[in-house]
């Protein structure tokens, strides 16, 4: 038997046997992995559009990440928040600079740095005398973990059917870009409102600068925190470091994971300083979160963003993408639509085709995601380059030509 795929059988078998089957994986098994290429146990290699669900965006191993998780492990790879190291420091000071405001709580994914915004909140409003506002406002089609809180904020109700009841005093769901819908649901029950700037596994949905406006102002007027989940979002994949800065407007509290540890896990809850001081010494702590060695490693991709251009790269190469993507597909009756913000782009097709899409993409070394039965999600590491954007829509295209002639 060839010994690549009877190792690659042995792995699937063992996961059906020692795993709990929450997960439905593609049959492939990687090994490697360089900038926007993968290598699987088989040494073929992919061109990778995913990036570890918006993950990787300075590339697989990148150089100076590598380096940074090396020497910090080497010297120091985890006290708890018990005492201080000084890469968690310089992290918390180094987001500060990029935001201009801020105190940060550092957690080890996104779901955690939501469920400390949502915390936060109802401390905040408890601090104003108004320990009734324990409620939250979400918007339909977002996505903002899977914890049991975060679970509740999602706004897909097929996601919460198999684990009803959640809390039912704690979300309130409301219609993305509907401003007076908004208006009505942020009664005195509420204290704050989450948002996504875009919706990532919603389908790629970009809330409208005038509804943030909206947002804004409503959450101003009632006392109301304004919370923006940027965990897919944040750190340059929109063409912005933040996406909240495309309409200009400034929440109370943001949340940062995925792109931030370079592949490690570690997520980041950073709120206005008044309200980041409604937490007092044991309101909320975790043992992982803001170890040395993720921060050494967010430390390192936070300069190289900077250093290598890549928020620039985002816009430039999502722009292309889309028109590149637009032109490929005009004619082709199985799309319905594909848009984006900087390198978080969307296909939308014409019926319920995207798992089979992305299959056939990965047969021909294309590595893209489907966020719904009918949208397939491009978010390549911002180090893409044009001639890698050309290449995945030439296979895009041909798999949707292939689509197309059965419609
Ligand atoms: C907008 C948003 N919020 C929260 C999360 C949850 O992050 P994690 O999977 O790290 O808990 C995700 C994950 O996809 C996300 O896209």
């Amino acid at each position: 038997m060839n010994p690549v795929s009877s190792m690659f059988d042995r792995l699937r078998s063992s996961e059906a046997t020692f795993h709990m089957p929450v997960y439905g994986r593609q049959p492939v098994a990687f090994a490697r992995g360089d900038g926007t290429r993968l290598w699987d146990t088989a040494g073929r290699e992919y061109l990778d559009f995913v990036a570890g669900i918006a993950v990787m965006s300075v590339g697989h191993s990148h150089p100076k990440v590598v380096e940074a998780i090396r020497r910090q492990a080497g010297m120091l790879t985890h006290v708890s928040n018990l005492y201080y190291t000084e890469a968690q420091i310089q992290l918390a000071e180094r987001l500060h600079e990029l935001l201009g405001w801020g105190k940060v709580f550092f957690a080890n994914s996104g779901a955690e740095a939501n469920e400390c915004a949502v915390k936060l909140a109802r401390r905040w409003q408890r601090e104003q005398g108004r320990p009734g506002r324990s409620g939250l406002v979400a918007a339909l089609g977002s996505f903002h973990g899977r914890t049991v809180a975060t679970l509740a904020a999602t706004g897909q109700p097929a996601k919460h059917e198999p684990f009803a009841p959640l809390p039912p005093e704690l979300v309130h769901h409301v219609p993305l870009n509907d401003e007076e819908a908004l208006g009505a649901a942020l009664d005195d029950g509420i204290g704050a409102l989450l948002l996504e700037v875009v919706q990532g596994e919603g389908g790629i949905n970009p809330a409208t600068p005038e509804y943030l406006k909206a947002a804004r102002e409503l959450c101003d007027e009632r006392g109301m925190l304004l919370i923006f989940d940027e965990v897919q979002t944040g750190l340059g994949r929109t063409g912005k470091w933040f996406g909240f800065q495309h309409a200009g407007v400034i929440p109370d509290v943001v949340t940062l994971a995925k792109a931030l540890g370079g592949g490690l896990p570690i997520g980041a809850c950073v709120a206005r300083e008044e309200v980041a001081d409604a937490f007092r010494p044991g309101d909320h702590a975790t043992t992982f979160g803001g170890g040395p060695v993720p921060c050494a490693a967010a430390l390192a991709v936070l300069d190289v963003i900077s250093s290598e251009g890549l928020v620039e790269n985002s816009a430039r190469m999502g722009e292309l993408l889309v028109a590149e993507l637009r032109e490929a597909l005009e004619s082709n009756p199985a799309v319905k639509d594909v848009r984006g913000v900087g390198l978080l782009v969307g296909v939308e097709l014409a019926g319920e085709w995207s798992r089979d899409l992305v299959d056939a993409c990965r047969e021909r070394g294309l590595l893209v995601n489907n966020v719904r039965p009918d949208m397939i999600r491009l978010s390549p590491p911002l180090v893409v380059s044009a001639d890698e954007v050309s290449r995945a829509v030439t296979i895009l295209a041909e798999v949707l030509h292939g689509v197309a002639e059965k419609v």
